[in-house]
């Protein structure tokens, strides 16, 4: 099955956020495929924990552990230093890290500064610092920046937190074009999409027990490879909740607010909900 020339044995992978959830997981999975791994997180303690855990799968020599911050630009141009100078070279980017605080409206301006500095601008030093040197690699490689359903449907409850998701999505799009009109550019680009994955962010931390709907990190890291490995930009997660065929319904809802010109958000507003839950009810009917 590991027939990937980028998600292979030897390669390299970089994944920020790796402390906690999704890249740790990442970290995990892709060093029991026999990539080395630089770990890089603004939580030191996690970091540390993550990189000995992934240290005991593939062998100190071949982990980084790079304490980072991504909204510091500094910060991301020393990780993208430490990792060429080690190895030489980057197969996979995982431009993962990212937080949730609540950011209204009207209100929590510092929660939308904060939010903006590491999921938007955090993405975009990695991208800004990586990319340039990824393409001068004669050998494939990936980029993959975590995105969100909220950042496509843009559910009410955290108007920060989906609006900057909607710029990773439109700005990994833009990437992928990008890439793609560079005459032999070797270099792809990808959003994942997680659905409802049980981590630090929703959770996880609480010693709870993960709530049978949500995903595990580890199911969805699984899925997103194999979503790379089959050259798919969008990596749409499913999770315990939600079927593929239901987020379909719900992008397409949503992409027919702006085209058939109903208020923004119609499918929580009072007037089109129930039309909302009739066109899924049937929609999935003619389906199954
Ligand atoms: N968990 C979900 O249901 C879900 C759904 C959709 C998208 N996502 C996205 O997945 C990504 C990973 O999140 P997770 O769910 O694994 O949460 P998590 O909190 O478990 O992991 C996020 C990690 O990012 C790190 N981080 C935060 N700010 C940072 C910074 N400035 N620099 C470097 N590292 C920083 C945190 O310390 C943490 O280790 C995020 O971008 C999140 O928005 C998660």
């Amino acid at each position: 099955m590991d027939v990937h020339p980028v998600i292979h044995e030897g390669r390299v992978a970089v994944i920020t956020g790796a402390g906690s959830g999704i890249g740790r997981a990442a970290a995990i999975e892709l060093a029991k495929i026999g990539l080395k791994i630089a770990l890089a997180d603004a939580n030191e303690e996690d970091l540390r924990a993550a990189g000995a855990e992934v240290a005991q799968i593939v062998g100190d020599a071949n982990v980084l552990v790079v304490p980072t911050d991504v909204s510091k630009l500094d910060d991301v141009v020393r990780l993208r230093d430490t990792v060429y100078e080690a190895w030489g070279e980057v197969g996979v980017l995982m431009n993962n890290a990212g937080i949730g605080p609540l950011g209204t409206s009207w209100d929590s301006l510092d929660a939308w500064h904060k939010i903006f500095d590491v999921n938007v601008f955090g993405v975009v030093n990695v991208q800004q610092t990586f990319v340039p040197s990824m393409l001068h690699q004669e050998n494939p490689a990936v980029i993959i920046n975590t995105g969100s359903k909220q950042g496509i449907t843009n559910p009410p409850g955290n108007a920060a937190y989906n609006a900057s998701k909607a710029a990773v999505k439109s700005l990994t799009e833009g990437l992928s074009h990008e890439l793609r009109n560079v005459p032999q550019a070797n270099l792809t680009a990808h959003l994942l999409i997680p659905g409802w994955v049980w981590t630090g962010m929703t959770g996880a931390k609480s010693g709870k027990e993960k709530p049978a709907g949500a995903w595990t990190p580890q199911e969805t890291v699984l899925y997103a490879l194999d979503q790379v490995r089959q050259g798919k930009f969008y990596i749409l997660c499913p999770d315990g909740e939600t079927r593929r065929e239901v987020d379909q319904l719900r992008i397409m809802w949503a992409a027919g607010d702006v085209a058939e010109g109903r208020p923004a958000l119609s499918r929580w507003h009072r007037d089109y909900k129930a039309l909302f839950e009739e066109y899924l009810k049937d929609s999935l009917a003619q389906l199954d």
